[in-house]
């Protein structure tokens, strides 16, 4: 019998969600909920799953064994935490919240009730990270001594304008930071190890009516003493491709988009040859650096199959709670050295206070500048 699957919140990303299950062996969209009715309306004509008006008729629903959030990402915790509690598996979309104690709400339902819970970050699913990790792990950059997210890319003020939540502390949780570059931060993160120490500027510079920033820049000391840092921003006309770079004594990689398009190490091996011939392959997209629509449904199928296959051996998904938490934490330490101009050490004992936060949506912090 598949999985059945309930899509929470059916915006933008639901539609990725529905072409995502369609191509996951072993799962089957059986129903979706919305807090605008038509919304689920939409989907479930175009998918043929049933619409539900009211959470706890889907959560009741004994067709649906596993709901996916794409609720505003500061409303991730509500749905998650009942999903837990009625013995649903839970996939919650980037970022598993906007703070940690959020965070740790879902970790601990789903943990009490012995439920899968994973983080969605599709770019781990591709192969050009999964390459570069396994280079990490043979050791083959020597000391790791750089490594960089650079994610360069434009969002127009009508992306702002179209939802009454993008651009507020209190739903996005943040900006280019929080929203668009967390897949990189967690990529990041999942390559270099943990950040030690963080120092960072952030500002909100070529929008209107949003409260969080546009541009981030932040420099990183990791746990292993490597350096790096990250840029983000959705005020860079046109939009490039993101990069990831990761550099070593012995070694370099250069991931753009999904793609490696420097692989460059002291001892060659045989696999390098492969490596070169998907290089030759490349197939350049947009990505998301102009669009986020435009971002395919690839990585989420690869993604829902792991739980799938976590759930029918009873084993952890590749992507769990805490390791969605990592990128939260560490963009809420940049926010607070942005803050304060002072260096922050991770890991965070709690939620830093953010004075951004507590200034509310909009114009307020237009207005402070
Ligand atoms: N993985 C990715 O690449 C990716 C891309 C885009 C968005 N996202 C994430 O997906 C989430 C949604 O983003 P989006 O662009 O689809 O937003 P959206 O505004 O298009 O859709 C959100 C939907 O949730 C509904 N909603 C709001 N509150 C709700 C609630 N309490 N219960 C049920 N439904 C509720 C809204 O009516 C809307 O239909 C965000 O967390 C975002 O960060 C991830």
């Amino acid at each position: 019998m598949p999985i059945g699957f309930g899509v929470i919140g059916c915006g933008m990303i639901a539609n990725f969600h529905a072409r995502a299950i369609a191509d996951t062996r072993g799962a089957k969209l059986a129903a979706c909920f919305d807090s605008v009715p038509a919304a689920a309306d939409r989907l479930a004509a175009a998918t043929g799953c049933k619409a539900y008006h009211r959470l706890d008729d889907l959560l009741a629903d004994p067709a649906v064994q596993l709901v996916t959030i794409g609720t505003p990402s500061g409303a991730h915790m509500e749905p998650a935490v009942a999903a837990a509690r009625a013995g649903k598996h839970v996939i919650v979309e980037k970022p598993l919240e906007i703070t940690l104690g959020r965070c740790d709400k879902i970790i601990a339902a789903c943990q009490k009730a012995g439920v899968v819970l994973s983080t969605i970050f599709p770019s781990r699913f591709h192969y050009s990270g999964m390459e570069i990790k396994r280079a990490i792990d043979q050791g083959r950059f020597g000391r790791l001594t750089v490594g960089d997210a650079i994610v360069k890319w434009y969002r127009t003020q009508q992306y702002y304008d179209s939802g009454a939540w993008r651009g507020t502390w209190q739903l996005d949780g943040g900006g280019a930071l929080m929203n668009q570059a967390i897949h990189s931060v967690d990529l990041l993160t999942w390559l270099m190890g943990p950040v030690a120490e963080v120092q960072a500027r952030t500002a909100l510079l070529a929008h209107e009516r949003i409260a969080v920033e546009d541009v981030a820049l932040a420099t990183l000391q990791f746990a292993n003493g490597a350096l790096g840092i990250i840029e983000a921003s959705t005020a860079i006309y046109p939009g490039y491709l993101k990069r990831i770079e990761i550099h070593g004594s012995t070694g370099s990689a250069i991931m753009e988009e999904e793609d490696i398009i420097k692989w460059d190490f002291a001892k060659k091996t045989k696999r390098d040859e492969a490596v070169r011939q998907q290089m030759a392959r490349r197939k350049s997209t947009g990505g998301g650096a102009a669009d986020p629509a435009a971002i395919g449904h690839h990585g989420h199928a690869r993604q829902f199959q792991d739980v799938v296959r976590a759930i029918q051996k009873g084993t952890s998904p590749a992507i769990d709670g805490p390791e969605g938490r990592r990128s939260v934490e560490i963009i809420l330490a940049i926010y607070k050295a942005a803050e304060t101009g002072r260096p922050v050490r991770l890991p965070l004992a709690s939620d830093p206070s953010l004075k951004a936060r507590k200034v509310g949506v909009g114009g307020d912090l237009k207005a402070a500048k």
